[in-house]
């Protein structure tokens, strides 16, 4: 069956990584905005193409928009997956407080009136998945990351926080070492506060979170970690947003190196998640 993938304007990298990895082509296609900042697409395909794959993280807002546009282009084609590498809105994944919108499930509603399938990668958690009634599934960066940094002779792999020890004891049994977590509490969108906790430092050490947004999560980890005596820190994760002076505010904070994957892409996208994605294609 013919496979043709159609890239959204914030995964172009991933969609040609990917295109590699399962032998599909990359659709000609124009995405354009207007002069009032309205997106139009439009897309070649053919009578013959069967499966349509849509790539395109769902960050910043305007991409979903996009990714609607896309999935209406196609709308004749039997059958389309939509891939948000990161699927933006996941942190408003129940309502914290009484009056909010549970983000998270709007968005999957919102998708899945496009498509057949939807298919993302670490999902902040799991349990968001269940907001589809199409098939919905996801894949792990974490042993791509791991295994992209084991030569750095990582001594140790630290969490921030609490969400993300399943992704340290991961990436801490690829690499061999340890692994341990701080306990975060978030104040406000932009300020976090994390216990200052005694941990068994010595090397290198390896911090690793599903998202890198202001960066206010790792610069605390960075500075407790320093702090404890650690030769030289890397701080990886599979999304890497690195909103405002994120980056700057974590070499400062003495993080020695800063990786993310090609789910968002930027700078530091050093590591593809397009053998994970096209593994989980493959196993259905
Ligand atoms: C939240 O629990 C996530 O796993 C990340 O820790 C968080 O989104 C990072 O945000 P920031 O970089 O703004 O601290």
């Amino acid at each position: 069956m013919e496979k043709l993938i159609v890239p959204g304007s914030a995964s172009r990298i991933l969609a040609k990584n990917l295109s590699l990895e399962i032998k599909a082509t990359v659709a000609t296609m124009e995405i354009e905005r207007f002069p009032d900042g309205e997106c139009h697409v439009r897309i070649d395909i053919s009578k013959e193409t069967k499966e349509v794959i849509i790539i395109q993280s769902t960050h910043p807002d305007d991409k979903i928009v996009e990714l609607f546009l896309l999935q209406d282009a196609l709308r004749e084609a039997e059958r389309i997956v939509t891939i948000a590498p990161y699927y933006g809105y996941a942190r408003q994944d129940k309502k914290f407080l009484d009056g909010e919108a549970v983000g998270a499930r709007k968005m999957a509603e919102l998708i899945q009136e496009g498509c057949d399938e939807f298919v993302t990668v670490d999902p902040h958690k799991k349990e968001i998945m269940n907001f589809f009634d199409i098939p919905a599934s996801y894949c792990s960066a974490v042993p791509l990351i791991a295994e992209h940094i084991k030569e750095k002779d990582i001594d140790m792999v630290i969490a921030p926080d609490e969400g993300a020890l399943g992704m340290a004891e991961e990436a801490a049994k690829i690499i061999g070492c340890g692994y341990d977590y701080f306990e975060k509490k978030r104040l406000s969108g932009k300020e976090v506060k994390m216990e200052m906790k005694k941990m068994s430092i010595h090397g290198n050490i390896l911090i690793i979170d599903d998202i890198i947004s202001t960066g206010g999560t790792m610069v605390k980890a960075i500075k407790n970690i320093k702090r404890q005596g650690a030769k030289k820190i890397f701080a990886a994760c599979t999304h890497g947003l690195f909103v405002g002076k994120a980056i700057e505010r974590m070499k400062k904070a003495g993080c020695d190196e800063i990786l993310a994957t090609d789910t968002v892409e930027s700078n530091y996208s050093r590591i593809s998640v397009a053998p994970a994605i096209a593994k989980v294609l493959g196993d259905k």
